[in-house]
């Protein structure tokens, strides 16, 4: 079956490898080894298919990546950083440094594959080879995209999927407001903004009005709101909370729309993004400068029709 690695029909190499893997049978690992490092004038088709079987099998070892890092084939380097990784994320120093002195190959997709390999590794080596890397190739497009992709499956890991997708100020604004959500707000909405128990405020939580026109959300916020919602009355009224920067406001919006009616929203025909900024609050602010009296429901969806028509 070995010989079928070197096979020129790709179906046949694809397949001999797959059994290889099913069968589980250490005792062609020797031959595999021999192979990958291209005895018996193996072709560089048949040295990657040997390299990826061993890794498949759970074979691989250190001199067989040593070897292939300097095969002579680039899609073999490539695969050989690539199958180190189990090596590399046991901070393999040695091997680390090795593969940093192949960021010169000319070869894009070696400096592509190092930065996929060695982009999250902790060590301090390994972070001088990345950053290295990314300065002498500033202005190479699929080096800098890869770089994203990598700095958003970390966030991603660090901020969950849902707030990564949020650029890093965006990110600030929402957990800055979450913050004053949870010291402020929830002592009448819910910590989970689902209301509390006495219905002493509404739910928040798949709220309307907050999930249509963000300005609404912010003219609440603003000068309160008062008189019944969605047919139901409260014991009190919402206060208005103009006295605070603009700044703040916008960060406490942008998290309750966030929080409670998710990261982005169909709103006519556009997509509008959860996130509200400090320049949206003061449009807002300046068009009602000198209002003292809370809104009612009904005036915020007149407003909001009139301006969205
Ligand atoms: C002292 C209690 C209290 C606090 C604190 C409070 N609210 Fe309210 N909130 C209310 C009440 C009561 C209403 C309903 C007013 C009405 O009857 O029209 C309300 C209504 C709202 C609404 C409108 C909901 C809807 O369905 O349209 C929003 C949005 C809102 N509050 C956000 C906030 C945010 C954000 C904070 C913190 C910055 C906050 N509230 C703090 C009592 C409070």
């Amino acid at each position: 079956m070995l010989t079928y690695l070197d096979h020129p029909n790709g179906w046949w190499r694809d397949n001999a490898q797959k059994q290889i893997i099913i069968l589980d049978d250490k005792s062609v690992v020797p031959a595999l080894k021999a192979m990958a490092s291209g005895k018996n004038g193996t072709s560089a088709l048949g040295r990657l298919h040997a390299l990826w079987t061993l890794e498949g099998l759970n074979a691989i070892d250190k001199p067989t990546i040593y070897a292939a890092l300097k095969d002579t084939d680039p899609q073999i380097r490539k695969a050989a950083i690539w199958i180190s990784e189990i090596f590399l994320k046991q901070n393999d120093q040695t091997l680390i440094a090795t593969i940093g002195k192949m960021a010169n190959d000319e070869n894009y997709d070696i400096k592509t594959q190092i930065l996929l390999s060695l982009g999250t590794n902790k060590s301090a080596l390994a972070k001088q080879i990345v950053q290295d890397i990314l300065t002498q190739n500033a202005h190479n497009q699929m080096i800098m995209s890869v770089k994203k992709s990598i700095d958003k499956n970390e966030d991603a890991k660090i901020y969950g999927i849902k707030l990564a997708g949020f650029s890093p100020p965006e990110r600030k604004l929402i957990l800055a407001g979450g913050e004053i959500y949870k010291s402020l707000c929830s002592a009448c909405h819910g910590a989970d903004g689902k209301g509390l128990p006495t219905n002493a405020a509404p739910a928040l939580r798949g709220a309307k009005h907050i999930n249509a026109d963000k300005d609404i959300a912010i003219r609440i916020l603003m000068n309160g709101l008062k008189g019944p919602i969605e047919g139901k009355t409260y014991p009190s009224v919402m206060l208005a909370m103009n006295d605070n920067s603009d700044e703040w406001v916008a960060s406490v919006v942008s998290y309750i729309r966030y929080e409670f009616v998710g990261t982005s929203m169909r709103v006519g025909k556009g997509r509008q993004s959860a996130v509200v900024q400090a320049s949206d609050v003061k449009k807002i602010r300046e068009q009602h400068a000198g209002k003292t009296e809370p809104w009612t429901i009904e005036e915020l969806e007149q407003l909001s029709a009139v301006i969205n028509q």
